[in-house]
């Protein structure tokens, strides 16, 4: 079985159809790990962390001490002083601020008439908008991009070699150079407290503790990581889906209050992140078969979501697919600390993208180029036309009022 060919990177949805029929457990010898691929094995995976950890060791040696990557008791502290800082009022509070700059990105391209979806919107929103979270000031934007792009980079390690060493070196580079502009704006916080995310972990507590220089630093590093290509991701895959879908496309315009079900559909039927890690604690037996201790897992959430055990007409992009339980967030302790964040983008991008760019269509004939990480799911360059319209200007958009 190879994932690494582009074809299959882009449609990988035939090759999960065999393997759940086939050997929804199976052995990848070469690297020797494990791919699940059946919902309710990944969601097993996902839940029972007494026999999945989360601590894992990627080929590439040790992994990154990121909380996603952390077992009971140390995960249960740091998500507590986590959440502390993604309560379900600071996340709202963003959304005016992300209506502004998803209508300042457009207002740069729409009088083109063109544009990359993926680098000119898609890719700069939500890293635009943790900067903004995190309180890193406008003029260090762009190295910020460069370090988001650097640690994003590290999801490209899985097969070994020399660009996976490359990468590596470039991470650690990166590392010594955010550590120090962390290190300048936690101590201007501490004098001086703002109303940002940096501020609410410094001070945030659970039974006395706090985050050390250190955490919050490799914090930092997986926000930059799980927040930003993600979302970038459910972007553009929503608009290849509805662009492929006209008729679902029509009924997203015909009535607006599906554009969260369709975004929860996206998120199942080109789940932005296909697999997760976990390593096994003890021998465990799967679909008859038994993983070894110590063996790295990879539940492939992108093929759960296409199981139709658990999803009627699972190849069917349904904008009002009802229930839609799926796990493109994860499940259980680890599930997505983000998700409510994603959400609230994609609903503020899908409106304005659709009642904006008037005549949206793909610019290219050709398939769309996959994006590198073998992990994440959509297109590096996604060439859109529509045409040409006038800026917004300073005014509110008024896009959230519209319909798309
Ligand atoms: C569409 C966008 C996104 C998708 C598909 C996504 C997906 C996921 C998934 C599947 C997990 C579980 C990983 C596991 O079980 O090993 C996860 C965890 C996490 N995500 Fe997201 N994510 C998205 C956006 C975000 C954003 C915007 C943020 C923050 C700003 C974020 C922060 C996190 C954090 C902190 C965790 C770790 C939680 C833990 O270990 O307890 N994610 N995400």
């Amino acid at each position: 079985m190879n994932l690494f060919p582009d074809e299959i990177r882009r449609d990988p949805y035939p090759l999960y159809e065999q393997m759940r029929s086939s050997s929804p457990a199976l052995h990848i010898a070469p690297f020797d790990l494990w791919m699940i691929f059946d919902y309710e094995g990944v969601k097993r995976a996902l839940t029972d962390h007494d026999a999945f950890s989360s601590a894992v060791t990627p080929p590439t040696g040790k992994a990154p001490e990121w909380i996603v990557f952390s077992d009971p008791p140390r995960h249960t502290k740091l998500r507590g002083i986590v959440q502390r800082a993604f309560t379900p009022r600071s996340i709202a509070g963003l959304e005016p601020r992300i209506r502004e700059l998803s209508r300042e990105l457009l207002d740069q391209r729409i009088e083109h008439g063109t544009m990359d979806l993926a680098a000119d919107y898609a890719g700069p929103l939500p890293t635009m908008v943790i900067a903004e979270m995190i309180g890193i000031p406008a003029e260090d934007r762009a190295r910020f991009m460069r370090w988001s792009e650097a640690i994003v980079n590290l999801s490209h390690t899985l097969s070994g070699g020399e660009e996976a060493a490359r990468v590596v070196s470039e991470h650690a580079a990166v590392k010594e150079e955010m550590k120090a502009y962390v290190a300048d704006l936690l101590d201007a916080r501490r004098r001086a407290p703002e109303d940002d995310l940096l501020t609410r972990l410094v001070e945030a507590e659970v039974d006395g503790e706090r985050l050390n220089e250190d955490e919050l630093l490799n914090f930092f590093q997986f926000l930059l990581a799980a927040g930003t290509e993600t979302t970038t991701n459910l972007i553009d895959n929503a608009i290849l889906c509805l662009l492929e879908s006209p008729s679902e496309l029509a009924r997203v315009r015909a009535a607006p209050d599906l554009v969260p079900a369709a975004i929860e559909e996206v998120l199942r039927h080109r789940s932005p992140l296909q697999m997760v890690f976990r390593e096994t604690r003890r021998a465990i037996e799967v679909h008859g078969q038994t993983i070894p201790a110590g063996k790295l897992v990879l539940p492939v959430i992108g093929s759960a979501n296409r199981d139709p055990q658990q999803f009627r007409d699972p190849g069917r992009f349904d904008v009002a697919r009802d229930p839609n339980p799926h796990v493109g967030f994860g499940h259980g302790i680890h599930f997505c600390i983000g998700a409510s964040l994603a959400r609230l983008e994609a609903r503020i991008a899908l409106p304005d993208l659709l009642t904006r760019l008037r005549g949206l269509e793909l610019a290219s004939k050709e398939p769309w180029e996959p994006r590198k990480a073998l992990i994440v799911h959509g297109p590096a360059r996604l060439p859109v036309r529509f045409e040409p319209g006038r800026r917004a200007g300073g005014r509110a958009a008024g896009a959230h009022a519209a319909s798309p």
